[in-house]
């Protein structure tokens, strides 16, 4: 098996914790321990927790908790893995044979587009469109129905989606489950954004939808806690169980600590605390960026975000995006992620999850490496 480098992972897992300012990064200032567990009574708990391979499908309390946020849903639903990245990767690997056809909404996370290659899959790349009038993003279903063919075994979405921040309707969604059931596609969602919402709407989830619909989320990006590595499979029974036997090829079990962490962190009192804290973070943040944007004008062209940490941005700078990324971290130790990354040169994403201070000197920094490159000729700008 081949795999291409997960060119945006590499790039971040390389260099973000040299820069002095990571606007790379897609979720919203992490939390504490302390910040996470602010009552002193309820550390004993976690301090007692025993150090052991926890239950490896994730323990049944928090299975309970995470089931509890999809109706209808029990825990023979759920597997937890660590992160939504071992979640994508265990159902892509599940599913993906060599010869299957696999739709994947573009712009995306790319892990699942190196996954399902390096599983012998043909990806064919199911575009969402900007509609600059209408200020979003949008989903052209008819092109769907022409991509699923009687060989696609999966569609693959991300609903908010990561780079744009565009989220789908439940109409889209309904629509997009009845495309894939005509040949019994099965369609995995990515929802780790979901309650990272700028307007405080929670996002549809596709749960319920369909009888092969998969979600795939966890807590590194609304519930800002990346660092607990906790991430989960929701799905018909049969293939939660599936994947749990592919999970224990990879990393066995969840950390029994973080197990503990995230059963704290969704009891309903914190969860509403935690979106509440990261929904007023993209709120609050995002007039800075916006700003920043408008203030050059003829710079940039951008669709606000519906929600998550980030904004993607084209801009009108004559300079391909991969070495204006690299420029910035080698002269101004600022790292951004370069449309390159997506496919989609002339494009950047930047991530506003961080605190205003730390977002507004790193953007002033952009600021000074872009006043050095020239401006394209109108013709570029769309
Ligand atoms: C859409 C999407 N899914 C999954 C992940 C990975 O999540 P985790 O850090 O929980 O493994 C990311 C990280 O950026 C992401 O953007």
């Amino acid at each position: 098996m081949k795999l291409e480098p997960f060119a945006m992972e590499r790039m971040q897992s390389t260099y973000e914790n040299e820069v002095e300012f990571n606007l790379s990064e897609s979720g919203v200032h992490p939390l504490t321990v302390r910040e996470l567990l602010a009552d002193p009574h309820d550390w004993d708990a976690v301090l007692d927790q025993r150090l052991v391979y926890t239950q490896s499908n994730g323990t049944r309390e928090l299975r309970a908790r995470i089931a509890a946020l999809y109706p209808g849903a029990g825990v023979d639903h759920v597997e937890v893995t660590n992160g939504g990245s071992e979640a994508n990767f265990v159902v892509t690997w599940k599913l993906v044979e060599p010869g299957d056809e696999v739709v994947l909404m573009v712009p995306n996370y790319m892990q699942t587009w190196g996954l399902a290659r390096a599983f012998g899959g043909a990806v064919r790349e199911w575009a969402l469109k900007p509609a600059h009038a209408a200020r979003r993003w949008v989903a052209d279903l008819d092109e769907l129905t022409r991509l699923v063919t009687p060989k696609t075994r999966l569609i693959i979405i991300c609903t908010p989606n990561n780079p744009t921040g565009a989220r789908l309707t439940e109409a889209e969604l309904d629509e997009i489950c009845r495309i894939a059931g005509r040949h019994g596609t099965w369609v995995l969602s990515d929802e780790i954004y979901r309650g990272a919402e700028r307007d405080g709407r929670e996002s549809p989830s596709i749960w319920g939808r369909y009888e092969r619909a998969i979600v795939t989320s966890g807590l590194s990006k609304a519930y800002g806690l990346p660092g607990l590595r906790i991430g989960w499979i929701v799905g018909p029974p049969d293939l939660a169980a599936a994947t749990w036997s592919y999970h224990d090829y990879t990393t066995i079990a969840p950390g029994a600590l973080s197990d503990r962490l995230a059963r704290e962190a969704l009891t309903e009192e914190r969860r509403q605390m935690l979106l509440g804290r990261t929904r007023t973070i993209v709120r609050d943040n995002f007039p800075v960026l916006e700003q920043w944007l408008a203030g050059q004008p003829g710079a940039f062209t951008w669709i606000p975000p519906e929600a998550g940490a980030i904004c993607y941005v084209q801009y009108h700078y004559d300079i391909n995006s991969l070495e204006l990324a690299n420029r910035l971290r080698t002269e101004k130790s600022v790292l951004i992620v370069p449309g390159d990354h997506f496919g989609m040169d002339r494009y950047i994403r930047l991530g506003y999850g961080e605190r205003p201070e730390y977002l507004r000197d790193g953007l002033a920094r952009v600021a000074e490496l872009l006043a050095t490159v020239p401006i394209a000729g109108a013709a570029a700008r769309t």
